[in-house]
């Protein structure tokens, strides 16, 4: 196994681009890392009533998010215990049970088994089904709409282990009182490169937006606008804490949303929110870059919430949503779908920049010569504040590799951490023999 000290140096500021080709560290991501970290699932408009369901993923693992008849929501694996067949194939949608496809083994919405074809003759009656529901995601819980699981029976509440990250997902779900829904469905896409690529450039990469993104925003952009002024004035912070972290400007009178254009401006600067939010959040963190460590992603001024699944080391499963304020009207709702569309859809014109180079820079990195040669993540290193008077956690200028190697701390102390012994994913668990839900 790889040593990943020789690989992951946070205090000089390296890292080796092994880290994201290398087949052994994704096996260990997979294990260590998502079968035990909260996962973003679906938001809870996906799931309006008893027995709506969405499909998606923790990890490479199918999941099914569905309202239970009490209301609750839950989330069981999507995999048949006859043979392993997904006993749901749809995206999304409405149903009493799941039944296979393959002999079907019949399932309810909590996942207990409940009818199997040719019981008397096949299994004369002896198969026990209480033993052989699906197994179920051990912890599902929400945090102002956003549905999380993971599957660590013990790990902490989900706002706990969000953590300071609420400072900035709160600007992007509490502007106003009614909540946020998501709307148009959801994006997907497949991509090369890995999973952390995006993740990393998220939570903390402004660095590479006026010059790789330089013609989407011109294309934005009011007429004779100076864009060096308007959308990146020259002070903005980015804040790292417990591998999540996001960057912003500070714009306090909200100068930069010209870029939107007047109806979305309008909406975007509504006093009635800023008010809400205090001139903190409002002036800066509003329009924030982020990622929620490990793979789930908010650009607060684009409404776009993403998913980077992990497809192997080489390539990433993107999804992505719109997300509005429930309380606004329907033409702004649908404006602000087509602005996500049109700006981080698979074919938006920012999409596209980012896309291409992590595609790109995944492939050099496949070289043997190259993954000799190591990466900087010096930037500002040595100058981080951590008691700034107005946010929390770890800060640092906007341009700057604070939140990279934020992200990459929590990651390797993750990856460095054994899954207890008998813990659910750990690769030397029997998981599945001694119980079966
Ligand atoms: S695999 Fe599901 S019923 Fe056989
Ligand atoms: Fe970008």
């Amino acid at each position: 196994m790889i040593d990943l000290d020789e690989h992951v140096d946070l205090e000089r500021g390296v890292m080796s681009r092994r880290v994201f080709v290398d087949d052994d560290i994704y096996r260990l991501e997979l294990e260590r890392i998502f079968s035990r970290s909260w996962l973003f699932l679906a938001h809870e408009s996906q799931l309006p009533k008893s027995g709506s369901f969405v499909s998606t993923y923790m990890g490479e693992d199918p999941v099914i998010v569905v309202r239970r008849s009490d209301g609750s929501i839950g989330a069981v694996l999507n995999s048949c215990r006859h043979r392993g067949m997904k006993v749901c194939r749809a995206d999304v949608g409405t149903t009493r049970v799941f039944r296979c496809s393959y002999h079907g083994w019949t399932y309810g919405l909590d996942g207990d088994l409940v009818s199997v074809p040719n019981m008397a003759e096949g299994y004369r009656n002896e198969l026990d089904m209480s033993r052989w529901g699906l197994l179920r995601v051990p912890r599902v819980e929400s945090y102002k709409g956003l549905v999380f699981g993971t599957w660590d029976a013990e790990a902490q509440p989900v706002e706990e282990a969000l953590g300071d990250i609420t400072f900035l997902l709160d600007t992007f779900l509490d502007r106003r009182p009614g909540g946020t829904e998501v709307i148009g469905g959801v994006q997907k896409w497949v991509m090369g490169g890995n999973w952390k690529l995006a993740a990393e450039q998220f939570a903390s990469d402004m660095y590479h937006s006026f010059l790789l993104h330089a013609s989407a925003w011109q294309s934005l952009a009011p007429e004779g606008a100076d864009l060096s002024e308007m959308v990146f004035p020259s002070v903005g912070s980015q804040m790292t804490s417990q591998g999540s972290g996001g960057g912003w400007f500070h714009d306090p009178t909200g100068a930069g949303s010209a870029v939107l254009g007047p109806m979305l401006a309008a909406d975007y600067t509504d006093p009635a929110v800023w008010e809400r939010l205090g001139e903190v959040q409002a002036g800066g963190p509003i329009g924030c870059h982020a990622t929620v460590f490990p793979n789930f992603s908010f650009l607060g001024a684009f409404r776009v919430l993403r998913v980077w699944h992990p497809r192997g080391p080489h390539e990433m499963e993107v999804w992505s949503w719109t997300l509005v304020d429930k309380d606004q009207s329907p033409e702004i709702k649908d404006a602000w779908r087509r602005f996500a569309s049109m700006t981080f859809g698979p074919t938006g014109t920012f999409e596209q920049d980012d896309g291409e180079i992590w595609t790109d820079l995944q492939r050099v990195s496949r070289g043997h010569i190259a993954q000799t040669v190591d990466l900087n993540y010096q930037m500002g290193i040595g100058h981080e504040v951590t008691d700034h008077p107005d946010y929390p956690g770890r800060i640092n200028h906007v341009y700057s590799d604070n939140a990279a190697r934020g992200f990459y701390e929590r990651w390797l102390e993750l990856m460095k951490t054994p899954l207890r012994p008998g813990q659910r994913g750990n690769a030397t668990a029997r998981a599945g023999q001694e119980v079966t839900r």
